[in-house]
């Protein structure tokens, strides 16, 4: 895969140009719900095509963590916003980001309107000029192929049935040394799940033009080759 040459480059009136290929920017939009396989799927493809690659819902626990680590009000959505739009990209990622207490909060961010359209800022920001002059980026999240990158050259919209991915991030605490019981897994997944469909402001759901790909039955292996192929097949990698 080569970087976007100048002919199939949009310029900007600015002169810049924006990694474009027939009119639609080339990021490749993965969404769908938690443990699907998505981060996995996303990771590699960015990998492998030399894109970059953006874990959104990153920037959505770098938020509640600083947010938490500062002693702000989880309510103040005004408060949020402007810690959102005031925080350099690279403070987003810490190492605290997979506890517990930091994805309780990024979850209460995360449904504030306000503060989405504060971070949906920098993922375009993002996408449009991809980091160390990428020629593409790869994005993951929830409402990535539906508000955040809409002209994205290729949406995917993973899956997998509940059980599937209570079982996967059961085995992943297991191998962590973490004591949690299965049933408590699959409960807190489905209370997940919930709020993030039934959210007012970009809920969990698939983009019109986005690409089902279930992973119920596959293997990681197989749900990359899956989503290798599809790209392939869109940026001609
Ligand atoms: O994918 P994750 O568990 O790291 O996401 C953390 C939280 O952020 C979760 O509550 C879903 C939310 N999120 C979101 O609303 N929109 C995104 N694009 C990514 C994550």
């Amino acid at each position: 895969m080569t970087d976007a040459s100048p002919s199939s480059a949009d310029t900007t009136p600015t002169g810049q140009n924006k990694p474009r290929q027939d009119g639609k920017l080339r990021a490749i939009a993965i969404d769908g719900p938690v443990a699907s396989g998505k981060g996995t799927i996303g990771r590699r493809l960015a990998q492998q095509l030399g894109f970059s690659y953006l874990d959104t819902g990153s920037l959505y626990r770098g938020l509640g963590a600083i947010a938490l680590e500062q002693g702000l009000d989880l309510d103040d959505e005004d408060a949020l916003t402007d810690l959102a739009r005031t925080t350099s990209p690279e403070a987003f990622q810490r190492d605290d980001l997979r506890k517990e207490a930091v994805g309780e909060a990024a979850s209460i961010v995360a449904a504030m309107a306000k503060v989405r359209g504060a971070l949906a800022d920098l993922q375009r920001r993002f996408a449009e000029q991809p980091p160390q002059g990428k020629g593409g980026v790869v994005l993951d999240g929830r409402d990535i192929g539906t508000v955040i990158l809409p002209d994205a050259a290729l949406k995917l919209f993973v899956t997998a049935n509940e059980e599937a991915r209570a079982k996967r991030r059961f085995l992943e605490l297991q191998k962590r040394g973490d004591s949690a019981t299965y049933a408590r897994v699959l409960s807190d997944l489905q209370a997940r799940d919930e709020r993030d469909r039934s959210r007012t402001t970009a809920p969990l759901k698939p983009a019109d033009d986005a690409i089902l790909l279930d992973t119920s039955e596959m293997d990681a292996e197989q749900a990359f080759e899956r989503a290798f192929d599809l790209a392939s097949q869109t940026f001609g990698a």
